[in-house]
């Protein structure tokens, strides 16, 4: 039978995008009903929802007609799923509180159905204690809590806070429709404890998992270097080539920690991500995160950074530029050749415009890991969708032609499957 899905819009200017959840549940086979607030419905409008999941949409608690016919209790016992999006501050603080004063909230205390809530809301609203602590309350109450992008917020910010994109939401929905259980993209799910290997994503046990059971370790996108609040070092690097080997890691099996610097990209499925700024940042998360069984460190690390960093802007001082002083960055992957907890198979990538072959070589020696990956970043792969790669081991080397990044993905962690089972 089709599974049922109670959506419940709460006012944030993401509330727009859950127009698009609604034709993404429609078009997956299942039916949706909304329910809007009054703040949802300053942003979109009870028509929009009613005319895209071809139900009505309720709005009051207090409509007698309602009553009449089915009752409020009912409309959120009749779904399989009850789905908040996007979930606000004030939401989520209801629902932790047990707090009923509107009929979405009041449907929420009263439900027993499975509760998902997608959060979407300005950085600073999102890191605060109080928010922090009521996600807390609600992943221990067995609500799923979706973790939410980071990016550029529409009020101007940057940070996590956005809403995942439909095509995340609608993922997890499936998920956990499906098996009951959700991903890494949930709070509280697949976090680091005591065992790196806790928390396996759940996949169908029938596929074939070859990394099942192993925790891989990835560095992805670049790292910002601050010069002062306003001002960075940075590169290109879009962090693309990371996320697929992380996406392709997790679907064979692995238990992956994705340690990002500021990109802006989804986290894909069965994925922990810890999001960085700094190469010491990254650093620090990458020793946190031991032990692994394989450590894949594609992340453009900025290889200096400014030596003191001004704590106000820095202002134009007559005709000469102000002199910056660098320091150079630790050296992630030749430090993880050195750590005590050196994971089994220790993967470099290498950005590289000529003598490719030779470079990767030098390379793998200066570095001391196990294979270097080599991109000819000659041409446009530094924030582009191809690769063409020479994988360089201690045994030999081999050379993978322009390929899509998520296909170079795909290669890789089935050659590392290979050696490592
Ligand atoms: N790397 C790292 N920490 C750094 C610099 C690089 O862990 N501070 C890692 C990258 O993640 C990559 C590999 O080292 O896996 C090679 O990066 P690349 O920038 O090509 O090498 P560099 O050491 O910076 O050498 P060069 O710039 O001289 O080519």
């Amino acid at each position: 039978m089709s599974k049922h899905i109670l959506l419940i819009i709460g006012g944030g200017i993401a509330a727009y995008k859950s127009s698009e959840l609604i034709r993404l549940i429609r078009k997956s086979g299942m039916t949706v009903r909304c329910v809007l607030t009054e703040s949802g419905a300053q942003f979109v409008t009870p028509m929009t929802l009613a005319a895209l999941s071809e139900n009505e949409v309720h709005t009051t608690l207090w409509s007698l007609k309602d009553e009449a016919e089915m009752g409020h209790i009912q409309l959120s016992r009749e779904a399989d799923l009850v789905v908040v999006c996007p979930a606000t501050a004030n939401l989520l603080a209801k629902m932790a509180g047990g707090i009923a004063d509107d009929l979405a909230t009041t449907l929420l205390l009263a439900t027993d159905t499975p509760v998902m809530a997608v959060p979407a809301m300005n950085v600073r609203m999102w890191t605060h204690a109080a928010t922090q602590r009521n996600i807390k309350q609600l992943a221990e109450d067995g609500i799923l809590v979706m973790q939410p992008d980071e990016g550029a917020m529409a009020c101007g910010e940057f940070g996590p806070g956005r809403l995942p994109e439909p095509e995340a939401i609608l993922a997890e929905i499936t998920r956990h429709l499906e098996n009951g259980t959700g991903a890494a993209s949930l709070v509280g799910e697949n976090e680091l404890g005591s065992n790196p290997l806790d928390g396996q994503p759940a996949f169908a046990p029938d596929a074939h998992r070859p990394l099942r059971g192993k925790h891989v370790l990835i560095t992805a996108g670049p790292t910002h270097e601050p010069i002062d609040p306003v001002r960075y070092i940075a590169n290109r690097s879009s962090g693309r080539q990371g996320f697929a080997i992380a996406a392709a890691a997790a679907e064979a099996g692995a238990q992956v920690t994705l340690i990002a610097g500021p990109v802006h990209l989804t986290t894909p499925a069965g994925v922990m991500r810890v999001d960085v700024e700094t190469a010491r940042e990254m650093e620090k998360a990458v020793h946190e995160a031991l032990p692994a069984d394989v450590a894949i460190m594609v992340a453009a690390v900025a290889d200096w950074r400014a030596d003191s960093q001004s704590g106000q802007k820095i202002k134009k001082k007559g005709a000469a530029p102000a002199p910056l002083k660098l320091t150079e960055n630790p050296d992630i992957l030749a430090g993880l050749a050195q750590h005590q907890q050196r994971p089994g198979l220790l993967i470099g990538f290498a950005a590289e415009t000529e003598k490719i072959a030779e470079h990767a070589k030098a390379k793998l020696a200066k570095k001391g890991c196990d294979w270097i990956v080599a991109n000819d970043v000659s041409g446009d792969v530094m924030g582009g969708t191809d690769n063409s790669v020479h994988i360089m081991t201690r045994s030999g080397s081999e050379i993978w032609e322009k390929l899509p990044k998520p296909e170079v993905a795909r290669r890789l962690v089935a050659k590392i499957s290979e050696e490592i089972s």
